[in-house]
């Protein structure tokens, strides 16, 4: 039995880790080099060769074994399969009696490599200084109020509101976010919404609204992570376009609308995540325009669109290009809570009436009782009320983390300063490789976001998302103390030893 060689790493650049080791053993079984029953290296043998994590070598041999081409076993340890699936494919051998080897689709396969890519990142629970979820303080959650207008609901409505509802969703509900979103500017019916099982929903109906398996789809770089995942699952094409405060990149942009890209733009003109970055109207206007070229839809996602802390509100894509054009998409996740699953689609009748279409077949309908209890909620003030309390809240933290990244990163980094929502995107300077600081200050105690998870190339190094929606004011400054302290003896580290965290 022949044991493998190991691969050779690019750092810098490159899919993530996880991938290359993974890609690499492909390559080895494809090209003969490896052949069934040949051993791989044990995962803390490869893990020390390679200088990387454990979970990182863990990932990539689940990924292998998961398309059928090595074979794990208790007190074996990882060997290439006995009849190994097409290295470059889904599995295709013959099962052995009496096992169900499945053959997933391409974009099965391609959503569990983004889902394994992002797994080894989940929060662990207990005494950690959390700035890496994007998600409401569960302390401060509204839980009194919300419990009354559920048992309101079920006192008034009886069972008739435990049905599935209508398909596009509580009609009290879509007229009162339409006499919202006139009020904010764009004038907006209650047939121009449709109620979606969270914005995350809205992102997928809207894509497969307008792109086809294997069509790309231009997206931000760096962008929301779960949707990179999205995209792969539905076996899309992704075309990333570099992009900052001022917008997408305006010749790569054009670039990819020439090449016949663009099925649909997925952009977040207000607190982008990660970046926290809202686009002027300029940008916005010239964003338009370019777009407009090519009549191609757009998909504003508006995920935060109630957690604006200063500063006054920017016209909407949708308020500034009112032909139909852009679809925007809301949520109650950040405001409210992500339990609720509840978000919308806003735009014209007609684009409208194909997602709800999407969606009917997709899941029927989302809860209607929660969809009652919030209409409710919304109508007693609560909801507003809730509100103003965060934002204030918000201002506050964003404020104490700026402080606290003055005193102690001014050297190290520089940050965004966003108007709203959670999110503040970190570039560290050259030295500091955040996928290592991330893994340090884990170790520490604190939990950050490297930037690589938003990175549709996987090989951003240099930034972190820190969020600021579930640390206290009191902890925020000890947080951000502990990553600096970090980063620098990772700047250290890395002038006196070069090849560790290269
Ligand atoms: C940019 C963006 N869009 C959409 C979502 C998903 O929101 P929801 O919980 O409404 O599905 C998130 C969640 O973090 C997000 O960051």
């Amino acid at each position: 039995v022949k044991k493998a060689q190991v691969p050779i790493l690019l750092r810098r650049s490159g899919p993530p880790l996880f991938r290359q080791i993974a890609d690499w053993f492909r390559g080895q079984v494809a090209n003969g080099e490896l052949g069934a029953g040949d051993r791989l290296p044990t995962i803390r043998e490869l893990a020390a060769a390679l200088a990387v994590n454990r979970s990182t070598v863990q990932m990539a041999y689940r990924a292998l074994e998961a398309d059928g081409l090595v074979e794990s076993r208790v007190g074996s340890g990882t060997r290439v399969a006995s009849t190994p699936a097409a290295a470059d494919g889904p599995a295709t051998r013959p099962p052995a009696p009496g096992v169900f080897r499945p053959r997933f689709s391409p974009g099965a396969q391609a959503a569990f490599t983004s889902f394994l890519s992002l797994e080894g990142h989940s929060h662990p629970t207990g005494d950690v200084i959390d700035f890496s979820r994007l998600v409401p303080d569960e302390r401060l959650l509204p839980v009194k109020a919300f419990t009354s207008c559920m048992n309101r609901v079920l006192r008034s409505h009886g069972g008739t509101i435990l049905g599935y509802g209508q398909h596009a969703g509580n009609e009290a509900l879509r007229e009162l976010l339409a006499a919202r979103l006139s009020r904010s500017g764009v004038p907006t019916t209650a047939g121009q919404i449709l109620i979606t099982s969270g914005a995350q929903q809205g992102i997928e109906l809207a894509v497969r609204a307008f792109a086809a398996p294997g069509e790309p789809v231009i997206v931000s770089s760096p962008t929301y992570h779960q949707v990179i995942g999205l995209l792969n699952g539905l076996s899309l094409r992704t075309l990333a376009v570099p992009s900052g405060a001022d917008g997408m990149d305006e010749a790569a942009l054009i670039r990819a609308l020439d090449s016949g890209g663009g099925r649909l733009v997925y952009t977040m003109p207000t607190f982008h995540n990660p970046t926290g970055h809202t686009w002027d109207v300029t940008v916005r206007r010239r964003f338009l325009d370019l777009t407009g070229v090519h009549r191609c839809p757009v998909v504003e996602d508006d995920f935060e669109q109630d957690l604006r802390f200063r500063g006054e509100a920017v016209p909407t894509l949708r308020a500034l290009c009112p032909d139909g054009r852009v679809l925007s998409l809301g949520s109650f996740s950040k405001g409210l809570f992500p339990g609720l699953r509840l978000g919308w689609v806003a735009g014209s009748e007609e684009v409208v009436a194909r997602i709800a279409a999407l969606k009917r077949f997709s899941d029927l309908s989302s809860g209607s009782f929660l969809q009652a209890t919030l209409v409710e909620f919304m109508r007693t003030g609560a909801f507003d009320e809730h509100l103003a309390g965060i934002r204030v809240l918000l201002e506050r933290r964003h404020e104490a983390a700026r402080a606290a990244m003055e005193t102690h990163l001014t050297r190290l980094a520089s940050w965004t300063l966003p108007d709203g929502g959670y999110a503040i995107w970190i570039a560290f300077r050259p030295g500091v490789d955040t996928r290592a600081l991330a893994h340090l200050a884990r170790d520490r105690g604190v939990l950050v976001a490297p930037g690589f998870l938003f990175d549709p190339e996987g090989s951003d190094r240099s930034h972190v998302r820190l969020t600021v929606s579930c640390v206290d004011e009191e902890q925020i400054p000890r947080g951000i103390e502990i990553l600096a302290e970090t980063a620098s003896e990772l700047a250290r580290r890395r002038t006196s030893s070069a090849s560790l965290f290269m």
